[in-house]
């Protein structure tokens, strides 16, 4: 588990600490900063795949994610007494991430190259990488730490230095030459590997849900939803195919879903509706009835990962469809962290209802995403290393 997100210098976040629970539903109004904070932690799951680089170049580089405005906002621009002004810089332009765990925190810090012959100019680089335990970053709680291309692990009171020509553009999660030297390195990794995202499934008519797909056995339905059948028929195999049944019942009553395989191994679905004389195949489903059961199989899926985050989760979902995708939230919030960003209020006030909801509203003032219900007592600690 999680237990605090630190982003900074990202978009609309000048910096954010945010504390984090078993379930967690980040709300605020259009254009607060909701799917920044989603970004950004995509983001910092990409450094453990060996994508973040590549990420920050498809989002325009890093130039164009770093917060726009000025290094600090004064009390007197937030009155509005004085302009907004940029001023002499203080510190040197970084994008920061990282994360407390539960036995170790992490994070990343990256920054624009210095002018050399190289024509790959727009590159970010990778200056700095902590793995610590504890809550937050101390150098006397430090386990391994990589300057620029420098990576030391601590060797019980001394630093050794494991390795002294790890390429800008390479996370410590990409180069683990010697796994026994560095453990922490690739628990962490495998850990943020296995962090699931779900964002916007497709379901227009060519949408890969729609269509047969070759089945084998799917305990995580790819974040595509093309192996959705297979993902519904792993489910009523090995899974919770009563949870199955019953989310199915909760949000159409009397309706009924199966899978018909064909003899060429390709799996679809087969939905039952009362009042409907055959049951309806993929291609034939409504856009909200086709996304409700993409999510009936990400969140019944029966290998829980650690940490499960949904992108507005309620798009093209009939509010009234909504407290039973709250319900099924709440459900895989018994064996996973959830993430849940979202402007929809049924599915909010159910989500509510439950104790382990945990809500942060995100607001906007003069462009930096805060939360105003945070005081110093509510902020986790956190220290960047650099
Ligand atoms: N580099 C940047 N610096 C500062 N602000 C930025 C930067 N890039 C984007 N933004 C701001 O971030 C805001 C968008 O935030 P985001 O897309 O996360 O909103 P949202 O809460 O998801 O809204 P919606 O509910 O409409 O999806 C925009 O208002 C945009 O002005
Ligand atoms: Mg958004």
């Amino acid at each position: 588990m999680l237990y605090a997100l630190a982003i900074k210098n990202y978009r609309s976040i000048l910096e954010l600490i945010i504390p984090l629970q078993q379930l967690n539903v980040i709300t605020g109004e259009n254009g607060t900063g909701k799917s920044n904070l989603y970004k950004a932690l995509r983001l910092l799951a990409e450094t453990a795949q060996g994508g973040v680089i590549n990420s920050l170049a498809n989002e325009g580089g890093l130039n164009s994610t770093f917060w726009a405005g000025p290094e600090n906002i004064s009390r007197r621009m937030k009155r509005g007494e004085v302009a907004v002004e940029g001023g002499p810089r203080q510190q040197v332009k970084r994008l920061k991430m990282g994360f407390a765990g539960e036995d170790f925190g992490y994070s990343i810090s990256l920054g624009l190259p210095k002018p050399s012959n190289s024509v790959f100019t727009l590159d970010p680089e990778i200056k700095r990488e902590s793995i610590w335990v504890g809550d937050f970053y101390r150098p006397a709680s430090a386990l391994v730490d990589r300057n620029a291309a420098v990576v030391k692990i601590r060797d019980g009171r001394q630093w050794q230095v494991v390795e002294q020509y790890l390429p800008t553009f390479s996370s410590l999660f990409d180069q683990i030459a010697e796994p026994s030297k560095m453990p922490e390195v690739v628990l962490m990794r495998e850990k943020i590997r296995g962090w699931r995202f779900y964002d916007h499934f497709r379901t227009d008519k060519d949408a890969p849900a729609r269509q047969p797909q070759l089945g084998t056995r799917t305990p995580v339905l790819h974040h595509d939803g093309h192996d959705l059948a297979a993902a519904i028929q792993t489910i009523v195999e090995i899974g919770d195919h009563q949870a199955l049944a019953e989310a199915i019942s909760d949000a159409f009553p009397g309706a009924n879903l199966t899978i018909q395989y064909e003899d060429d191994g390709r799996f679809s679905i087969r939905f039952y509706q009362n009042g409907l004389l055959r049951p309806l195949s993929g291609a034939e489903l409504s856009d909200g009835t086709l996304r409700y059961i993409l999510w009936v199989a990400a969140l019944l899926t029966p290998r829980p990962p650690s940490l499960m985050v949904l992108n507005e989760p309620e798009t093209s979902l009939h509010p009234d469809l909504l407290p039973a995708l709250a319900r099924l939230i709440l459900r895989a919030a018994r064996n996973s962290q959830v993430w849940v960003i979202s402007h929809a209020n049924r599915l909010i006030q159910t989500l509510q209802q439950s104790e382990i909801c945990h809500t942060i509203v995100l607001t906007k003032e003069l462009g930096q995403t805060i939360i105003p219900q945070q005081d110093i007592l509510s902020k986790p600690a956190w220290h960047w290393p650099d």
